[in-house]
């Protein structure tokens, strides 16, 4: 419960429309039709032109490939902090570093202040993650809005975690030139092993960014089953409902406890402490066999872990023994 992974797993059920497509598909060539069916469904899922898709192995390679294209002499990228870890690592592989703007108590921040961090020449970048990872709250659209109505600068809002939540500003992507959207397949479509996820912006952006894409960097076995997984995405999205239910029943059954205090979460995860106890607890769940993710190392997350929701007696035996550390 450790890795924000979909526990509902329903490729047994699609077993048969893999295999077709694999006698479908002609692995000894570089080009193949199925790229086209792909991004048509793509853009149906997600009600955008192709030509505002960049596609790749999983949202990490994105954000490699997108720092790599804005890497300067200097150049940093902005976060804030607590969120996705591997922005600090993959702007660090490509030569950028990476500045902070820190979260509040109540995991917020102020739109100015990420505005004021934006402003130097050498920031190429402002990435909001939202909802949130590890903390799981969901930022205001109009906050975000009005940041990037008040910068030149490229926001890119890591968007994840979107079918757990509802809301995007995807629709945006066309009012403003300086929006990117960062999806993956790895949380909502059940996906981390396949390794799939896009970028989202203006044609501009997205020829911009593919000058530093590798041609055919995305396999022709991914694509396909990329395109099968879409072809049967009302599955997945029903699985998501699922996984929102247990979520709330997480959340809900946390919260009776009195020395345990959940962060509402819009994602596949809830981030918690247990106050002074939290690390105890902790091991105690590890040496029961529930491993969680410690975030503990930011102050504004002091003693608190992540456990990702999982499949219903996992989610029960897991508050089983929380409950049960928590009265020794
Ligand atoms: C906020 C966020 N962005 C990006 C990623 C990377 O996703 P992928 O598996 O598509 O590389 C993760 C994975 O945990 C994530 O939490």
């Amino acid at each position: 419960m450790c890795l924000n992974e979909n526990p509902l797993n329903p490729y047994p059920e699609l077993k048969e429309e893999f295999q077709q497509i694999l006698t479908e598909v002609p692995f000894n060539r570089y080009f193949n039709e199925v790229t086209q069916k792909l991004q048509e469904l793509l853009s149906n899922y997600i009600e955008i032109g192709g030509d505002c898709i960049a596609m790749g192995n999983g949202a990490d390679e994105m954000l490699y490939y997108l720092f790599t294209s804005l890497n300067a002499p200097e150049s940093y990228i902005l976060s804030l902090a607590p969120s996705y870890f591997d922005y600090k690592s993959y702007s660090s592989a490509v030569g950028m570093s990476c500045r902070f703007l820190h979260l509040d108590q109540n995991y917020n921040f102020k739109a100015d202040e990420f505005l004021q961090l934006l402003q130097p020449v050498n920031c190429k970048l402002g990435i909001i993650c939202n909802p949130n990872n590890p903390t799981g709250n969901l930022f205001a659209a109009e906050k975000i809005i009005y940041i990037i109505e008040n910068t030149d600068k490229l926001i890119l809002v890591d968007e994840a975690y979107f079918e757990f939540a509802g809301e995007t500003l995807l629709d945006y992507v066309h009012k403003y030139p300086n929006l990117i959207i960062l999806r993956t397949f790895s949380k909502s479509f059940a996906s981390a092993g396949l390794r799939f996820g896009y970028l989202v912006s203006n044609p501009e952006n997205i020829t911009e960014i593919k000058k530093v894409i590798t041609a055919f960097n995305l396999s022709l076995v991914t694509q396909a089953f990329a395109l099968v997984i879409l072809r049967n995405k009302e599955i997945f999205l029903q699985n998501i409902v699922t996984l929102i239910k247990e979520r709330e029943y997480i959340y809900s059954r946390l919260s009776q406890i009195d020395e345990i205090e959940p962060i509402k979460s819009y994602t596949n995860f809830i981030t918690f402490t247990a106050g002074n106890k939290t690390k105890k607890l902790f091991k105690y769940l590890q040496t029961n066999g529930i491993a969680l993710r410690a975030v503990w190392q930011h102050p504004v997350l002091e003693d608190h872990v992540r456990v990702t929701v999982s499949r219903k007696k996992d989610n029960k035996l897991f508050l089983q023994k929380v409950k049960e550390f928590i009265q020794t």
